[in-house]
Formats: C-alpha cells, sequence, structure tokens
C-alpha cells in the first residue's frame, strides 16, 4: 500500500528543480507531495493534489533539500582539543596529529566507537544533514580500518577507505612498505565494506606516486576515487584527482592556475572544506575563483577532531558566504546538489520529483537565514526518507 503525504503552508521552498524559479528553484507559498519516501511533484499549494493520506502544514517555514555532507571522519576515538587550543595560541597545524587520533582509536572499544558514532549522526541530523559520508583512516592496521569501515557501513551506504591517511609510526622507517599493506592485505579486507577509495596527497602524508598506486589499486577493485589534496600548500594531488576523473578533489586551499584550468574541463568535483580553514587558521579557498572558471563546487563538514571538529552544514554555508566569495544560493547549492555531485549521487541533494523525500525545515522564512543567522540553530525538523 503506497501513502501519500503532503507537506503545505511552505512559506519558501527551495527545490533544485531548473523547472522552477531562479538558480535554487524557489517556489513561494509551496507544497511537496511525498509518496513511499520519493518526492513526486512540487508547486504551488493552491495547485497541489488533494487526495492523499496525510496532510502536514509547515507553518509557513522554509523547507530545503537535506544537506549532503560528503566528506567526514566520523568514526574515531580521544580528543585534540588541548592540540586545538595551543593552535589557537600560535602553534601551526600539521598532518602529524592524526598519528594521536589513530593511538585513541585503536584502544577504544567497538562499543564505544559505535556509541559515539551514532550520537554523531545525532548531531548531523539535527542540524538537517540527511546523507553522508565518512572515512576510516583512524585505524591504519588491517584489522582496524577493516573495524572502521564496519562500523560506518551500518549509518551510511557512503564508506570511504582512506586507510592511507598517514604512515602510521610503526612504518616510520619503511613507508613503501606501509603502501604495500595498503594495496594488498588492508585493501582486501576493506574493498568489500567500501564505495570509495580516497587519500592523503600531501607533504607529510603520501606523495603522488604513492597516491597514483593506491588509487589505481582501489579503483581496479570497483571503489570509486576521491582525493584530499592541497590542504596545506600546492602540489600535484588535483592534477592527479582529474587525470583519475576523481569524483571529488577535497580541500583545494592552494590552487594553481593551471588545477583551476584542468577542474574547469573536468567532471571531478572540488569540495571546499571551510571548517578546516576556520579550525586551523589558514587561508579560505577561493571559491569564487573556482565558481568563475565553471569548476563544480561542494561545501562539506570533513568533521574530524583534528582540522575541523564541527558537524554544522548551516556553519560551512555561512563560513564559506562571508569568508570565500560565495552567493547564499551559490553555498547552499554546493551543501546540497553540489555534496551529491561530489558522491556521484542524482537522488539528494534536490527535491525534484523522483529525488528521494530528505528535507529540512527551517525556523526562519528564507534560506538566506542559513547565512544571515551565524551560529544560530534554525533546523526545525529533519526529514529523512527511510525507504
Ligand atoms: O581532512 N587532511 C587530512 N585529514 C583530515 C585531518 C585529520 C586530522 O587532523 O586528524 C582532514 O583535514
Ligand atoms: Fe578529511
Amino acid at each position: 500500500m503506497s501513502r501519500a503525504t503532503l507537506l503545505t503552508g511552505i512559506g519558501e521552498l527551495v527545490t533544485l528543480d531548473p523547472e522552477h524559479a531562479g538558480p535554487l528553484g524557489i517556489v513561494a507559498d509551496a507544497a511537496l507531495l511525498e509518496v513511499d519516501g520519493r518526492v513526486v511533484w512540487t508547486g504551488p499549494a493552491s495547485a497541489a493534489p488533494r487526495d492523499v493520506d496525510e496532510v502536514v502544514d509547515a507553518g509557513g517555514a522554509a523547507v530545503i533539500p537535506g544537506f549532503v555532507d560528503s566528506h567526514t571522519h566520523l568514526v574515531f576515538g580521544g580528543d585534540r582539543s588541548a592540540e586545538f587550543e595551543a593552535r589557537m595560541a600560535g602553534r601551526p597545524y600539521s598532518a602529524g596529529g592524526i598519528r594521536s587520533t589513530v593511538a585513541a582509536t585503536r584502544a577504544a572499544s567497538e562499543g564505544e566507537l559505535r556509541s559515539r558514532l551514532a550520537r554523531f549522526v545525532a548531531e548531523l541530523e539535527a542540524q538537517g544533514t540527511t546523507t553522508f559520508e565518512i572515512k576510516s583512516g583512524y585505524g591504519l592496521t588491517v584489522e582496524d580500518e577493516e573495524r572502521l569501515l564496519r562500523l560506518a557501513g551500518e549509518v551510511t551506504d557512503e564508506t570511504t577507505f582512506l586507510g592511507a591517511h598517514v604512515v602510521p609510526p610503526e612504518y616510520a622507517e619503511d613507508p613503501q612498505a606501509y603502501v604495500e599493506l595498503v594495496t594488498g592485505p588492508m585493501l582486501d579486507a576493506c574493498a568489500p565494506h567500501a564505495r570509495w577509495i580516497d587519500v592523503f596527497c600531501e607533504s607529510g602524508a603520501f606523495t603522488v606516486e604513492q597516491s597514483r598506486r593506491i588509487l589505481a589499486a582501489g579503483a581496479s577493485r570497483g571503489l570509486g576515487v576521491r582525493l584530499h589534496a592541497s590542504q596545506l600548500g600546492p602540489g600535484d594531488g588535483v592534477a592527479l584527482a582529474v587525470e583519475l576523473d576523481a569524483a571529488s578533489v577535497d580541500h583545494c586551499t592552494y590552487l594553481t592556475d593551471a588545477d583551476v584550468a584542468a577542474l574547469a574541463g573536468s567532471s571531478t568535483v572540488a569540495t571546499l572544506l571551510p571548517g578546516v580553514e576556520f579550525s586551523t587558521r589558514q587561508p579560505y579557498p577561493d571559491a569564487r575563483r573556482l565558481i568563475e572558471a565553471g569548476v563544480r563546487v561542494a561545501l562539506a563538514s570533513d568533521c574530524n577532531p583534528g582540522s575541523s571538529f564541527t558537524s554544522s552544514m548551516p556553519f560551512c554555508i555561512a563560513v564559506a558566504v562571508r569568508e570565500m566569495g560565495m552567493t547564499v544560493a551559490e553555498a547552499l547549492r554546493a551543501a546540497t546538489l553540489g555534496g551529491a555531485e561530489a558522491l556521484r549521487r542524482t537522488d539528494v541533494g534536490h527535491l525534484r520529483p523522483g529525488a528521494r523525500a530528505d528535507y529540512v525545515v527551517l525556523d526562519a522564512p528564507s534560506h538566506v537565514h542559513l547565512a544571515y543567522r551565524p551560529g544560530v540553530p534554525l533546523v526545525a525538523r529533519t526529514h529523512r526518507a527511510r525507504p
């Protein structure tokens, strides 16, 4: 038996449907018809179908697609608040801090990791995120990486094997042997639990040559490719991502003109992570430059204990608008449809007919309030379709 629910009384509905007005496909005084977890129709409330099982009134609020957070590291143990505090007192961020979370994660029980993850998932939902990716990368042994991916897989289909996050201390003298482990037994154990493979391609982590090898090994096992690159300085990671037709290259803080041109001519999304620059006191990436060049841009939280311990997509939107040259419409698009493109998903990130009925009712009359009222909890209700 199918079930039809009409959400009506929507003051402003953001659909991202080109059939509706402007870049965000906005309908005023709108309604949305959901049947069995899918959007079937959107339009003016006055024209809404009336033969439905249930009518819900949004009371004039704005409704937007659920956020798609395409980059998180949510399974970990420990805390690095002291590192953050020291950084705010002038210490620089370095990739090496990852190792302290690796030690704490290895020491944590599966039960601890699972209950912590459940709290993060609740935190995401409360802030309007309905689709999220989770990476491994704080285990760095065959057993620990497999454990993190299994746990991630309990809460999302968007799981990413990041065994190549940093070289763990026990391989410090022989990083090449660690690359062998990642591309051999670790990939064997992790590939069945992962949709994606990722590498931290950066000075202090993995070289472009090592990254190419690791990503190619993952791709040959059917994993989709994504990459962390140009976070701490310029490098060849963006070119590598484009060469491998990665779904996304993430961070993109330090880009050369050649990087921007390569991205513009590719189907690789540039995923920008404003929480990182906020929490590491680095310069923000120049989103305007990317958008003007025709690059597809996503925003994500990168929620992790080291470089960006926020799970809030509204916070990322507010920072991107204020500091990265994005319009409010561009930032909201990047946090929804952009995230979906970065995960090569067509069923989320918008509210066109056929989409999953994942939406957020805001405690605000307009989506503009997401940037206009930074730090204010504006999510009245997150609706996540469970097909
Ligand atoms: O995306 N860049 C690499 N990985 C994380 C940082 C992880 C950490 O510092 O623990 C990131 O920023
Ligand atoms: Fe990351």
